[in-house]
């Protein structure tokens, strides 16, 4: 038996339908929008009485009459101008969830034929301290890598760095001003670095010349200047080594770090094809490939500038090229600020007009801003850009606030402690961050985001270690087979029966948040059971076991969908 409920009824509602002769392609259902009334619902009449020209009402009444025949079934009711309500038999949800608990998957399926998903994410660029934006490409691209995986197929994440563009120019340049030439850059730290880059941006704004210095050094880094290229090579790694470290921190995983600057040899492939299918234009002395296709034009993606460098559009067209190419990419995915949108929008079109990822499914994944309470990208208090590891760090001050203090006496050493604000705080900052439909911004809850209480991480994760205590305090009991023996338990095993559901769905529609949504409530379902099934209290040893085996498969499940938002579940949470 499948132990997907929705496909276990789906298959017994299209045999019923094929049985009265009715196109099974109606026999789905979905979960009901009414409780109260029922588990699951049915709509499948309503489309069939216009192409049999019958009363809907008469048709569902045919179904109903043969589902009713289906002991798992404890009730069917046609409702309302033809709607198909059903309600299970309890022993029925009950034997979905004792194989749900016996199988490491819990039941979910396994895509049969695995896709190869390239994932864009992190973006981060070279000499730039990482900010709050950069938070939310981590975050989501991560739990979507997860999500990837667990459903079977084959994710690739690469951070895609930002190492090639002018501000490595910039910083070169504001070395040489400030040295005479480049000789002590490789003693400088990251510091140092992003203290140059900081000064640069300021001299580049106000100074047009300044400004051409620095693009001419880009481009002669770009057309291979020994110099240069070493300089360059001691920025990327002291930059790459940060921002290992922020991620590190942050549990956001990615198998390759190539960046920009790996697809230079590329680029000169992408104007070759340009060229040779008469893409390629010359236009006020740079190289263009103008969009002029469908009915919103776009402006031209701009592969090489006048000054001969490449350019963001350009590296990004190559890359897609290498992606498909050398990694056998099936699916690219872009997680990135949705004010990149026409960006994409731009070097997707090229891509097709080039021919270059063929079958290959390229889709950006724009996602809002991180706010302040006014609304606007959030800042720090004298208006600066919050980076990312003061963040962290904030976000781990105001969690240890909830928390005792070291006692080693108690067995809480501060490393331990340590560990487990860490654990919270990253837990707190991404289920902020991945509660939210991805498109729309949020607002940084400075005071609630760490709450035990609430839709946020800590609430779900002190769920769990509540359930790991349960499971201490009972541990001469043994986990049995599950029993339906009240609507708060029938409750909780419908929506453990969900998850492969929700899911197949985040992963089709690129959305962790169901996947927050869902642990959530199931969070609180398992609270209202835990309120009315006491395990120690139980009427019988078989209940007391019935109930533990419910608790241990909704403790495995939560901390499975945790992990899936990329978020670490600690064995016991203490509070101050
Ligand atoms: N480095 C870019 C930025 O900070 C993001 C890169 C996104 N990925 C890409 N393939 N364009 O804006």
């Amino acid at each position: 038996m499948s132990c997907v409920l929705e496909d276990i009824i789906n298959q017994k509602l299209s045999s019923a339908f094929a049985n009265l002769g009715l196109d099974t392609k109606y026999a789905a259902v979905k979960v009901s929008d009414r409780p109260d009334l029922s588990d699951f619902q049915c709509n499948g009449a309503l489309a069939l009485a216009k192409i049999e020209k019958k009363n809907p009402r008469q048709i569902a009444e045919t179904i109903a009459e043969k589902l009713t025949q289906d002991a798992d079934f404890a009730k069917v009711s046609v409702d309302g101008p033809g709607f198909l309500n059903l309600t299970l038999n309890d022993d029925f949800l009950a034997a979905v969830a004792d194989k749900m608990a016996t199988d490491e998957r819990f039941g979910c399926a396994l895509n049969p034929n695995p896709k190869t998903v390239v994932m864009d994410y992190g973006g981060p660029n070279v000499a730039k301290e990482m900010h709050v934006g950069h938070l939310r490409s981590g975050v989501i691209g991560e739990s979507m890598r997860r999500i990837e995986e667990f459903v079977g197929n084959k994710p690739i994440a690469d951070v895609h760095f930002g190492d090639w563009g002018t501000p490595i120019g910039m910083i070169l340049a504001e070395v040489i001003a400030h040295d005479g030439d480049l000789n002590k850059i490789e003693s400088y730290d990251i510091a140092e670095i992003t203290r140059f880059y900081k000064q640069a941006n300021i001299r580049c704004k106000e100074n047009e010349a300044a400004k051409e210095t620095a693009r001419q050094i880009t481009a002669k880094l770009q057309e291979g200047d020994a110099t240069y290229r070493k300089a360059w090579k001691h920025i990327r790694q002291v930059s790459v080594d940060a921002v290992k470290e922020n991620y590190k921190e942050l549990g956001v995983h990615f198998d390759l770090w190539l960046g920009e600057s790996d697809a230079h040899n590329t680029c000169f492939e992408i104007k070759k094809i340009a060229q040779d299918k008469g893409l390629l234009e010359y236009d006020d002395g740079a190289y263009i490939i103008r969009l002029d296709e469908g009915n919103k034009p776009k402006p031209p993606v701009i592969i090489e500038k006048s000054d001969g460098g490449f350019t963001y559009q350009a590296t990004d067209l190559a890359t897609i090229k290498m992606r498909v190419d050398d990694l056998k990419a099936d699916e690219i995915i872009y997680f990135v600020d949705k004010r990149q949108s026409l960006h994409f929008e731009q070097v997707f079109e090229a891509a097709e007009k080039l021919g270059i990822a063929p079958n290959v499914k390229l889709q950006h994944i724009g996602f809002g801003t991180v706010n302040g309470a006014d609304g606007k990208p959030f800042k720090t208090r004298d208006g600066g850009v919050m980076n990312l590891s003061d963040m962290i760090k904030m976000s781990k001050e105001k969690v240890a606030e909830s928390m005792p203090k070291a006692d080693e006496s108690k067995g809480i050493t501060q490393e331990y402690l340590d560990h487990l604000i860490s654990q919270v705080a990253i837990g707190a900052i991404k289920f902020q961050d991945l509660k939210n439909n991805i498109a729309s911004g949020y607002i940084f809850e400075l005071d609630d985001f760490a709450n035990f209480e609430g839709k946020t991480g800590p609430y779900i994760q002190y769920a769990v270690a509540r359930i790991n205590s349960i499971m201490r305090k009972n541990k001469d009991i043994n986990l049995g087979k599950i029993k339906v023996t009240n609507p708060e338990e029938r409750n909780l095993l419908l929506k453990l029966a969900q998850l492969n559901n929700v899911v197949v769905r985040a992963e089709a529609d690129r959305e962790p948040s169901l996947i927050s949504d869902y642990v959530y409530n199931l969070a609180q379902s398992f609270s209202a059971f835990y309120n009315t099934s006491p395990i120690m209290g139980a009427e019988s040893q078989e209940i007391a076991s019935s109930r533990l085996a419910i608790a241990k498969l909704t403790r495995d499940v939560l901390v499975k969908l945790l992990y899936l938002l990329g978020i670490e579940a600690p064995e016991v949470m203490l509070k101050a």
